[in-house]
C-alpha cells in the first residue's frame, strides 16, 4: 500500500505548489541555494559524502529536509528525485556519477558538456549524459584535480590526476581544447594481477605467459609497447606481479597506476610545476634519486621522452630486471622510439651509441594490440640485441601466426648468458 504521503512525494512537485508558496527555480539555482545551506549546516556530512556513499543517503535525507524547510521547488522533478540531483552535484561529480556507477564502462570520455562518450567491452558508444554548460563541466573537473591536490585553469591548462579509486584522469581546457572542457576518465574495473588472468582473458597463450614469467623470474629487461589504450600499464603491472617478493621494486610514475601488493615497494609520483611555475619534480629526476635508493628492480610506468636516456642508462649500468612502456605500433617501432627519445635527453651521446646502449639493455619486447573488437592481444614477443654487421636488433620468439619459437640466435644466448636462455625456455605451464 502506497500512503498519500508518499503518493505525494512522487509527484512532481507541480502538485505540491499548492500546498504552499513555493517559487519555480531553475535547478541550479536551488542546487545553490541547498549547497549554501547544506556547507553551513552540516559541513561534516558534505566532505564526508564525498568520500562515502553511505553517507551520501544521510545527505540525500537532509538536503530532502532543506529543500522542505526553504520551499524550494523545480517543475518535473520529485522531491526525492531533486534531492539526489542535489546530493550529486554538491558531494559527487554530477552526471558523471552514473557513469562511474556503471561497472562495465572502462573509459568516460567527455568533449565539452553536450557530448560524453564512454568505452564498454571495448567498443565506444555515445551516451545520453550532458552537462549544463561549460562552467558546470569545469566545476566537476576541478573537483577531481583538486582532491588529488592538483588544478585545471588558465595558466594549467591540462592535468593529470587520479580519482580516489584509482582511476586516471586527464583534464584539458579551454583555450588549448576546442569543444570546451574535456576530460578522460580510465577505470580499471578489473584488475589483472595475474599473467593467468590475461591467458583466461584470451591476451595472452598460455606458453608465452609461461616465457614471460621467465623472463622477469631471469631479471631481462622488459619493454611492453603498444598504442594508446592497448593495455600497455595492465601488461606491466602484471609482470610486475611476477618479480619475487624478496626484491625491493621502486615504480616511478607520472600518475599512480601500478599496484604491485604483497611486495617490497616505493611507489613514486612525478609532480607537475606549480603556480608560479615552480617546483616540478619529473620522472627523470626521480629515476635518478631512485638509483640511490638501492633499487632491485626500477619500473617506469612509461617512457615518453627524455627519461628514456635515463632508463637505458641505468640498464647499462648493472640495473637488470627494469620494466617499462612505450607506445609504439610494432616493436621495429618501440626500439627506434627509444633512440629518438634519448636523444631528446640531449646528453651528446652519439646516436650510434645510444643505439648500442638500447641493444645492451633492452632483452626483451612485448607488443600489445587492441583488436577491432576491443580485445587486447599479445600480438608478439621479441628479443633485443646486437646482431653482428647489423647492429641494434630484435628477432621475433613469439608471433600470434605461428606461435612461441624458443630458438634463439647466437648473439641473444650469449648476451644474456647460457643459464639464463636455458631458463627462459623451461615452459611449464
Ligand atoms: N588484457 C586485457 N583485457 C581486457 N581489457 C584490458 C586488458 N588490459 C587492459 N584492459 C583495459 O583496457 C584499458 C586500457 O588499459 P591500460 O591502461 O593498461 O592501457 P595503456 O596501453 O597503458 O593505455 P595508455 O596508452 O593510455 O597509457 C583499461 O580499461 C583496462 O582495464
Ligand atoms: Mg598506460
Amino acid at each position: 500500500m502506497v500512503s498519500i504521503l508518499e503518493k505525494l512525494e512522487q509527484e512532481p512537485y507541480g502538485l505540491l505548489s499548492a500546498r504552499s508558496e513555493a517559487k519555480e527555480l531553475s535547478i541550479e539555482e536551488v542546487t545553490q541555494k541547498v549547497r549554501e545551506k547544506m556547507l553551513e549546516n552540516y559541513p561534516h556530512v558534505v566532505v564526508e559524502a564525498r568520500m562515502s556513499r553511505s553517507k551520501r543517503k544521510e545527505a540525500v535525507g537532509l538536503i530532502s529536509n532543506v529543500i522542505i524547510s526553504s520551499e524550494l521547488y523545480v517543475p518535473k522533478l520529485t522531491r526525492q528525485d531533486l534531492a539526489e540531483r542535489i546530493a550529486q552535484e554538491i558531494c559527487g561529480l554530477g552526471p558523471l556519477d552514473e557513469l562511474l556507477d556503471d561497472k562495465s564502462v572502462t573509459e568516460i570520455m567527455v568533449n565539452g558538456p553536450g557530448r560524453v562518450f564512454v568505452e564498454k567491452d571495448g567498443i565506444l558508444v555515445h551516451t545520453a549524459t550532458t552537462f549544463l554548460n561549460d562552467r558546470h563541466l569545469l566545476e566537476i573537473i576541478n573537483r577531481i584535480v583538486q582532491s588529488a591536490g592538483r588544478r585545471v585553469d588558465v595558466s594549467m591548462p591540462y592535468v593529470d590526476a587520479r580519482l580516489p579509486d584509482g582511476s586516471r584522469v586527464n583534464a584539458i581546457i579551454p583555450p588549448l581544447a576546442l569543444n570546451g572542457p574535456v576530460l578522460t576518465i580510465r577505470r580499471f574495473p578489473q584488475r589483472y594481477t595475474e599473467l593467468s588472468q590475461l591467458v583466461e582473458c584470451n591476451t595472452l597463450e598460455p606458453d608465452v605467459a609461461c616465457f614471460l614469467e621467465n623472463c622477469v623470474g631471469a631479471r631481462l629487461d622488459i619493454v611492453v609497447s603498444g598504442g594508446s589504450g592497448s593495455g600497455k600499464t595492465t601488461t606491466l603491472n602484471v609482470l610486475a606481479n611476477a618479480v619475487g617478493s624478496r626484491e625491493r621494486i621502486i615504480v616511478i610514475e607520472d600518475s599512480s597506476e601500478i599496484k604491485i601488493p604483497d611486495h617490497h615497494v616505493v611507489y613514486l609520483e612525478a609532480r607537475p610545476k606549480n603556480m608560479e611555475g615552480k617546483g616540478e619534480v619529473s620522472i627523470r629526476d626521480l629515476l635518478r634519486n631512485a638509483l640511490r635508493m638501492r633499487p632491485d628492480r626500477l619500473i617506469i610506468g612509461e617512457c615518453r621522452g627524455k627519461e628514456t636516456f635515463d632508463l637505458i642508462s641505468a640498464m647499462n649500468t648493472g640495473h637488470e630486471g627494469c620494466l617499462s612502456t612505450v607506445h609504439a605500433n610494432s616493436s621495429a617501432d618501440c626500439l627506434e622510439r627509444m633512440v629518438g627519445m634519448a636523444l631528446m635527453a640531449e646528453e651528446g651521446v652519439p646516436v650510434e651509441i645510444l643505439r648500442s646502449w638500447i641493444a645492451i639493455g633492452v632483452d626483451v619486447i612485448v607488443h600489445i594490440e587492441k583488436t577491432l573488437g576491443g580485445q587486447r592481444v599479445v600480438s608478439g614477443v621479441s628479443g633485443v640485441g646486437n646482431e653482428p654487421g647489423k647492429g641494434l636488433s630484435s628477432f621475433p620468439v613469439y608471433l600470434a601466426e605461428h606461435g612461441l619459437r624458443l630458438e634463439f640466435p647466437s648473439w641473444f644466448v650469449e648476451k644474456i648468458g647460457k643459464e639464463r636462455a636455458r631458463a627462459l625456455v623451461n615452459l611449464d605451464y
